[in-house]
């Protein structure tokens, strides 16, 4: 058979098998049956994208099947092939959906389906920034387990997010391979339909980040092509349903390598047989170009370890968390005095002999990272001090939590079994501050505390001084004491007219970018995602308003955005990129906003989800009425202060307020004299329909009821 043969019998068959499952559902639940995906305000993705139709109801499905059957002309042409695997696409979007019925149908399956939208939210970030280089998608069933484990761990070990169909998920798993969102591998499920999730979540990346508008196909596809760096690997033989979903991929730019022979057309469809060649092969194929660094430690270490939790059944050593003293700081040094790649342990190590019968090793910690360089600048120590949390979670077998002398750190048994020290702490921070930060650090020591009373001592008369100094320094830090704003442009690789102004009182929507990691990305990398706006004088200082901010957004927008207001949510506010932390709208009953965070998934007192309201908003495009912002502008003066500032804010996930509110309430009572504000501010454990909260924002006389109408 030709590969246009193969691909059309894969259509027809995936055409066939829809039809069938759409006609058996209408039959047994009836055509007003509401049909649809959890946690996303994107419908039947893939075909809303692709179409504009917003499927509700199994009524709405067959004239999407007849839109499925018109992609399938037949032809001998390799262009109508791959409309046909789009055909495919839509067909495993229809047949899944309708698994979806009777409830989630992957609750015992090691795959975890449809990707829910503020997942792809949190992924906006270190996609953008390169922590995630690429997208792996890989499927079927290996002849060679042990290749296949190989290559998901370097994929793992690149930073890669990979997304696993098929029998590999087991293989995989057996041979060790940890697996789960947390790791970076994603198992979707055994039936070929589920790497439609994947695909799934390729299309809503351009729906949400570039504001693509749904019916136009074509942008769509552009879009995954240009900006979703993902490729396909097929494990085994391939039947001619797969071969239609891999023309699917194609179609939506995403090369296929093989492991067996295929048809080849140069660029899309290729063989790799050796599986000591796949990585390579395919990233080489799409392009993707990893920097890494090599580091002496006898585990890995990578962006994809990040997010491991350790449990306390599989914890060695902890640090921190209530049980010990746990402080990091970053201090600049002279490096006329400095000896590059010190490395010092004054204190007992976690295999001291002491701990031989403890069930877990606890010992107090003090980090203590050196840096010095013609370019390194005092403000830049803060900056530097954040990455520690990042560049331990990397570690696989460490957890970080938390910052400065609240930071708490645990090890597994596992790590310490390969050998894992504390001196492979400083190796790794090491490293990462070396190669992270090499425009600014030319030498780097690191000493590590143990001893208790060292710990205690240092921390009392070294490391609090010079927090407060810090504190000091950023409280004094206004958007009136800076000459300069800074732009981020980072997002634009996936919401190509999105700019974030990024000023000392608020931070990039984001939360991952202050005003301080602007300037000092702006030395790291002059030509960069971060440059200065010279401020000059306000047109408008109630709004926000200067003119120098609009030019450069209107430049660095190409001219979508002609004006951003930085302190209104009404009045030309800044545009969202999607990626935001959080989402504030405005409730008009209560003459006030809400904000949702990313992590609540339950519906708010306007009648949204995190995810449909962050639907209303996002792509590059302004909104008035919604704004997605960072965590920490929860508690700046400026948050929307054109329109009464913090004050207004009415209803928050618990979660959310009890993590602001020592910053919320002082901000408050600075502004208004009204002291304790958050516990004036509803939460779902209070209420969440709209009457409910009104009554509570009453007995509370909450500031928002007395204010001008906010609309
Ligand atoms: Fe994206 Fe804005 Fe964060 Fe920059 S600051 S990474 S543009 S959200
Ligand atoms: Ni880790
Ligand atoms: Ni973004």
């Amino acid at each position: 058979m030709s590969l246009t043969d193969l691909i059309y019998a894969g259509s027809n068959a995936v055409a066939g098998l829809t039809e069938g499952a759409v006609n058996d559902a209408i039959e047994k639940y009836g055509e007003g049956h509401a049909v649809g995906y959890p946690d996303t305000a994107y419908f039947l993705p893939i075909i809303y994208a692709a179409t504009g139709v917003k499927i509700k109801t199994l009524g709405d499905l067959p004239a999407a099947v007849g839109i499925l059957k018109s992609l399938i002309t037949n032809k001998e042409d390799l262009g109508d092939a791959l409309n046909a695997g789009l055909a495919t696409a839509v067909g495993a979007e229809i047949i899944e959906a309708i698994r979806y019925l009777d409830g989630d149908p992957y609750v015992n399956d090691a795959g975890i389906g449809f990707v829910a939208d503020p997942i792809i939210r949190s992924l906006g970030v270190p996609l953008v920034t390169g922590d995630i280089p690429g997208i792996a998608v890989l499927l079927g069933e290996s002849a060679d387990p042990a290749a296949l484990a190989a290559i998901v761990k370097d994929y793992q070990e690149k930073g890669l997010l990979t997304f696993m169909v098929g029998n590999i998920i087991e293989q995989a798993l057996e041979a060790g391979v940890k697996m789960g969102l947390d790791y970076r591998v994603i198992p979707l499920g055994h039936e070929v339909t589920s790497v439609i999730h994947v695909v799934s979540v390729a299309i809503r990346a351009a729906l949400i980040f570039g504001g693509i508008e749904p019916g136009k196909l074509a942008e769509f596809l552009t879009y995954t092509k240009e900006r979703v760096p993902a490729f396909v690997n097929t494990f085994g033989e391939l039947n001619e349903v797969i071969v239609s979903v891999g023309a699917g991929a194609i179609a939506l730019g995403f090369p296929v390598i093989a492991d067996v022979p295929v048809p080849e057309v140069p660029g899309a469809l290729m063989t790799q047989a050796d599986h000591a060649k796949t990585v390579e092969f395919s990233l080489e194929a799409r392009e993707i170009k990893i920097k890494v660094t090599k580091i002496d430690v006898p585990v890995s270490v990578a962006s994809a370890f990040e997010g491991e939790r350790v449990r306390k059944d599989t914890m060695f050593a902890e640090f921190g968390g209530n049980k010990t003293e746990c402080w990091e700081l970053v201090t600049s040094g002279d490096p006329a005095e400095m000896e590059d790649h010190k490395i010092t342990l004054i204190g007992p190590d976690i295999d001291d002999a002491s701990f031989a019968d403890a069930d877990v090793v606890r010992l107090p910690l003090g980090i203590v990272v050196t840096v010095g360089g013609k370019a390194m600048q005092k403000d830049f120590e803060t900056v530097l001090e954040r990455r520690i949390h990042y560049f331990t979670n990397y570690i696989d077998g460490a957890m970080h939590v938390g910052q400065r002398n609240i930071a708490w750190i645990r090890l597994t048994k596992e790590a310490f079994e390969k050998g894992f020290r504390l001196k492979h702490i400083g190796e790794v921070l090491y490293a990462k501050m070396r190669s992270d930060f090499e425009k600014v650090v030319d030498k780097c020591e690191i000493t590590i505390y143990t001893k208790a009373e060292d710990v205690k001592r240092l921390g009392e008369e070294m490391v609090k001084p010079i927090y407060a100094e810090r504190d000091a320094r950023m409280n004094a830090l206004t958007d009136a004491s800076v000459d300069e704003f800074y732009t981020c442009l980072l997002c634009q690789s996936f919401a190509p007219s999105h700019v974030c102004v990024v000023t000392p009182e608020r931070l990039g929507l984001c939360g991952a970018v202050s005003w301080l990691d602007a300037k000092a990305t702006k030395e790291l990398d002059p030509l960069g995602p971060n440059q200065p706006i010279v401020k000059g004088e306000a047109v408008d200082e109630r709004l926000g308003i200067w003119n120098s901010v609009n030019e450069v957004v209107n430049a660095a927008s190409q001219g979508a955005v002609e004006r951003v207001t930085l302190y209104s949510i009404l009045e030309d506010p800044m545009t969202s990129c999607g990626c935001f932390e959080c989402i504030c709208g405005i409730m008009p009953e209560a003459n006030g906003v809400i904000i949702v965070n990313r992590e609540f998934s339950e519906s708010s007192p306007v009648g949204m989800t995190f995810g449909e309201l962050a639907s209303m908003t996002g792509g590059g495009v302004q909104t008035p009425g919604f704004m997605g912002h960072g965590r920490f502008l929860i508690g700046s003066k400026k948050f929307m202060s054109a329109e009464g500032g913090l004050s207004r804010i009415v209803w928050m996930p618990k979660e959310l307020k009890d993590d602001v509110a020592e910053r919320l309430n002082k901000a408050v009572f600075e502004m208004t004299g009204i002291e304790n504000f958050a516990d004036m501010v509803c939460d779902e454990t209070i209420a969440t329909d709209s009457e409910a909260v009104l009554e509570f924002l009453e007995t509370k006389n909450h500031p928002a009821l007395a204010m001008d109408p906010i609309m």
